[in-house]
Formats: structure tokens, C-alpha cells, sequence
């Protein structure tokens, strides 16, 4: 077994999941700003330390993303960051792309960047600590997107920093988020999304990349939120598990899923009966920013001195996420 493969089950197996808190200093501005809260980098780490600190960080979380300002802070008890997750049982992770950013002569679609200094970067973060990496292609759908155009330059990019992210003896986190903004139906969320994962396998193995070193992170298969055709919950996770055996080469190890816009609720659900149904050789489970965070943030906005109760919050959501890994999740245990 690779070191990359073992360090890739370590942060999938027995449960546990992803908690992506690599949100940028623009996006968790506009998160605290929503709960009148004043982002500053004293407050971004104060929240996001109370989720680290939390009991349930043992038994459900095998990664956590963290975002560049986040991996050069220090903790409370004089910790890095880093040590302070590794201290949990879980990986430090971080994000490595430079965010997405107008696609030329496409303009209406994306073209994640980051790639310029990527090696040396790289360097720097594993010398702090880290052991995988995430970079997010994004694309939306319409009649006319995503276009091949798209399609296959966030493929190229994905491929060209897992390759760089392997050299340098950490796991890439390969996210193609196919959005869910539109009204688009599930039947062409799960073309697109097939169209698109499948892309990127292309470019991985043309690249050389070691497919048993990587964590797949998809967002699931739903009608778009304005579309007027909902699916049941039952037809996202047959949908989404269908997208992935059509997609995904055997040797990818797991399936992280991101929530995506979705509630908590509805992301904890929809993996469970994935979970249920699951008849693959892949783990599937979470690697969710707002569906592990969103209630926490909420609650602790009130009363940022409230630690416990905020801790009491988020690992509840951490529990649920990871009784919805194993099939054992019911809405009943969500108001226990
Ligand atoms: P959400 O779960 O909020 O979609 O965030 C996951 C993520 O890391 C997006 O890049």
C-alpha cells in the first residue's frame, strides 16, 4: 500500500469524514457578516478553534481543510494549527488553488487558478504540516454550459496540481463542483456531472497521477434550486451513486461528497441512503463546509464566549454525518 493510499484511508475509514473550513478571508467575511459578527482574523480562528477543540473531532473527523491564514495561526495553547489537528486523530489539510476566476473567451464560466509557484507553495505547506491538499474546478449548467472549453481546461489544471500535489507526499482532494444554481433537471445534473468527472479521470491518468492517492470530492446529483422538478431523496442518491459507477476508475479509495448548498438535513440524508445503496468497492462520505458548520456559526454568533455550547452544536452535526456514513442515520436521532 502506498503512503499516499494509507494516508488517504486515514482520513476516510471507519466513518469518518471531511470538515472543509478552508473557507477564503472574502468568503468567511461574507459568512460572519450574516450572523453580525466582525471578520477578523482574531474571530476566524476563534470560531473555527472551537470546532477543533470539539469532542466529536475524534470519533468523526479524518480531515480537516484549512485555509492559508488558518495554517500560519497559532492556537489558544500556544499549538499550530496543524498540531492541534493532528493532536485530534485527524489530517491537516489545505487549500491550494487561488480561487476561480473568469475563463477567457467563455466568459461566463470558470477557470480555477493557482498553478503558477504551485511546487514551491506546496513545499511550504508541508513543511507546516500538511498532508493533502484540495483545489475546486466549478462549473455551472445551462443549455449552452458547461462548455467542452470548460470541461477540459479545469480537467488539465485538476490533473496538473494532483500530479504536483503526489510529488510533493500529499493526497489531492480532486473537487469538480457542477453547481446547483439553475433550473436545470437532476437528468442533466447527472449527464453533466458524468461528463465532466469522467474529463477528469482522463487528464489524471494522462498525467500519471496514482488514482489509489486521491480523495474524489463530487457534489451530488439534484435538480438545479430553481428548477420546478424536485427529486425525492430516493432519486438523489440512485442518481448520484449511478453517476459515480459510470464515472470513477476502481482504484480511487473514496468518495468525499460536498454539500453544496444544500441544508444539513438534507446533505446528513442524502448520504445516508448513498450509503445505504452503496454496492461499490468506494467509502462515500462528507467533506462539508456549511452542512457542518452552519448551526454552529449560527449558535455561536449569539455568544462567542459560549464554547461549550457551540462545541455541543457542531458535534452533534459531526455525529449525524457519520451514523449517515454507515447507513444509521434517522431523523429521529436528530432531535435527541
Ligand atoms: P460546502 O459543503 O459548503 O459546499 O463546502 C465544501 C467545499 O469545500 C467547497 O469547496
Amino acid at each position: 500500500m502506498s503512503e499516499l493510499n494509507q494516508i488517504a484511508l486515514k482520513i476516510l475509514s471507519n466513518g469518518k469524514g471531511i470538515l472543509a473550513a478552508d473557507e477564503s478571508n472574502n468568503t468567511m467575511t461574507k459568512r460572519l457578516e450574516a450572523v453580525n459578527v466582525p471578520s477578523t482574523p482574531e474571530n476566524r480562528l476563534f470560531f473555527r478553534e472551537t470546532l477543533f477543540s470539539s469532542e466529536n473531532m475524534k470519533d468523526c473527523i479524518g480531515g480537516v481543510i484549512l485555509y492559508d491564514e488558518t495554517i500560519n495561526q497559532t492556537s489558544s495553547s500556544s499549538k499550530t494549527i496543524p498540531d492541534m489537528i493532528s493532536k485530534t486523530g485527524a489530517v491537516p489539510g489545505i487549500k491550494v488553488d487561488t480561487g476561480a476566476k473568469v475563463l477567457a473567451n467563455s466568459p461566463e464560466e470558470k477557470i480555477t487558478e493557482g498553478l503558477d509557484g504551485l511546487r514551491e507553495r506546496l513545499k511550504k505547506y508541508y513543511d507546516l504540516g500538511a498532508r493533502f491538499t484540495k483545489w475546486r474546478g466549478v462549473y455551472c449548467i445551462s443549455k449552452k454550459y458547461p462548455s467542452k472549453l470548460a470541461i477540459s481546461t479545469n480537467a488539465h489544471s485538476l490533473a496538473r496540481y494532483s500530479a504536483l500535489a503526489q510529488e510533493s507526499g500529499m493526497v489531492p482532494i480532486v473537487e469538480p463542483e457542477v453547481l446547483m444554481d439553475g433550473d436545470h433537471s437532476a437528468e442533466d445534473c447527472l449527464s453533466k456531472t458524468s461528463e465532466v468527472i469522467k474529463k477528469c479521470f482522463e487528464d489524471l491518468i494522462l498525467h500519471k497521477v496514482d488514482l489509489t492517492g486521491i480523495i474524489l470530492k463530487p457534489n451530488m446529483i439534484l435538480a438545479g434550486n430553481k428548477s420546478k422538478n424536485k427529486i425525492s431523496n430516493e432519486e438523489v442518491s440512485s442518481k448520484t451513486l449511478e453517476c459515480i459507477k459510470k464515472s470513477v476508475p476502481n482504484e480511487v479509495p473514496g468518495i468525499a461528497f460536498l454539500s453544496g448548498g444544500q441544508s444539513e438535513i438534507e446533505a446528513t440524508e442524502n448520504l445516508n441512503l448513498i450509503n445505504k445503496k452503496n454496492n461499490t468497492n468506494f467509502i462515500m462520505t462528507y467533506s462539508y463546509g456549511r452542512a457542518l458548520q452552519q448551526s454552529a456559526l449560527k449558535f455561536w454568533s449569539k455568544d462567542i464566549k459560549d464554547i461549550e455550547g457551540t462545541q455541543n452544536v457542531f458535534n452533534h452535526r459531526a455525529k449525524m454525518c457519520t451514523l449517515a456514513t454507515k447507513g444509521k442515520w434517522s431523523k429521529e436521532l436528530e432531535n435527541k
